[in-house]
């Protein structure tokens, strides 16, 4: 049995690059295996949140966690700061983290901006490290996440190494990132050179798991693509990023490839590609986004569901804290 450990943001909603990148992994390797999936309210904060859009993007997401199939049973569901030895652990492995290594972390310049060394919070700066807690406190083996996120768990390892160097002890495992299926990067529907996100500005650059039907056909509709049909495999579609991007989810959501999809569509254009695409898309987003809405009806079940979730991890976490302090000399 392994455990796997991982988390999401609490910003705004999870989009289809969260769900094929990330969720449906976690979904796919609950059975079998211990999982912590945890809402990430803390590093939300890491940039300003509205704290009543906070409060309910914690429910939401937690409510999506479980609409998309993960199974509140099997896995512990929580948020992040309701087990305080996230920050405590944090905190201790600061200590033993060269500012070096946060230095090369690319989301940190990406998220910060020109001035950031000057103007961004020590929170945005130490992200990485709060990310190492998180998987540390429970002992993860694996983690996993989507291709952007790849960095921040090999830095996890070097954390972990550097723990067991300074106190003598091979106390943490090195964690493995776990970055699977078709999509691990899903662009932007309107610029396939860069990453879907949930904190882009326009809303037809992505896909939203509570899109209704008829958004998710709109959007698809509007996508960007170019005036070639589709190719014959995906070795052609490297200078054409929008349709690379359509395709790859085609491939991703049908459960197969890339070429499988292009061996399906090759001469088409994309006016016969896209409707098949979103429906495909709507049949997998539309019964995630009612789930969603049926389970926000009911935020009493959703808090029992996240207090147990919080009761799990706690065990794990204090038991973890416990020996953690009696090897630094607490
Ligand atoms: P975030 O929304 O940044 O909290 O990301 C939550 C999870 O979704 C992480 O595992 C990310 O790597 C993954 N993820 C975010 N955006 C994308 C994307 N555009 N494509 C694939 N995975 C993504
Ligand atoms: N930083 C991750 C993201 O934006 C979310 C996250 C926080 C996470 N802590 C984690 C992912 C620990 C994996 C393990 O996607």
């Amino acid at each position: 049995m392994t455990r796997i450990v991982s988390g999401i943001q609490a910003t705004n909603r999870l989009h289809i690059g969260n769900y094929l990148g990330a969720l449906r992994n976690w979904v796919d390797r609950q059975h079998g295996n211990e999982c912590l999936m945890f809402i990430a309210d803390l590093h939300a904060i890491t940039l300003p949140q509205d704290p009543s859009a906070l409060r309910r993007n914690v429910r939401e997401l937690a409510a999506t966690y479980v609409a998309a199939g993960i199974d509140p049973e099997t896995v512990a569901i929580f948020a992040q700061s309701t087990v305080p030895a996230h920050v405590e652990l944090a905190w201790i492995l600061g200590c033993l983290t060269p500012l070096g290594w946060l230095n090369r972390m690319t989301q940190f310049k990406d998220k910060a901006g020109k001035d950031g060394a000057d103007t961004a919070g020590m929170g945005l700066y130490g992200y990485p490290v709060l990310m190492a807690a998180d998987v540390l406190l429970y002992h993860g083996q694996e983690v996993p996440v989507g291709d952007d996120q790849k960095q921040h768990v090999e830095l996890m390892r070097d954390i972990a190494l550097a723990f067991n160097r300074r106190y003598q002890q091979d106390y943490f495992t090195a964690p493995e990132p776990m970055i699977g299926g078709e999509a691990t990067r899903v662009m932007s529907l309107r610029d396939g050179t860069k990453k879907m996100s949930k904190s882009a500005e326009s809303d037809y650059s992505r896909i939203n798991l509570t899109d209704d039907a008829d958004a998710i056909s709109q959007k698809i509709r509007k996508a960007k693509s170019d005036a070639s049909p589709l190719p014959e495999s995906p070795d052609e579609l490297k200078d054409r990023p929008e349709a690379n991007n359509l395709v790859t989810l085609y491939g991703a959501l049908a459960g197969t490839s890339r070429a499988e999809a292009l061996r399906e569509f090759a001469g088409k254009s994309f006016s016969d590609f896209k409707p098949r695409l979103a429906e495909l898309v709507v049949e997998t987003i539309a019964p995630i986004s009612t789930k969603v809405k049926e389970l926000m009806a009911d935020e009493d079940g959703i808090d029992v569901i996240l207090r147990k979730g919080t009761e799990r991890a706690r065990v794990i976490a204090d038991q973890t804290m416990d020996e953690v302090k009696a090897m630094v000399g607490f």
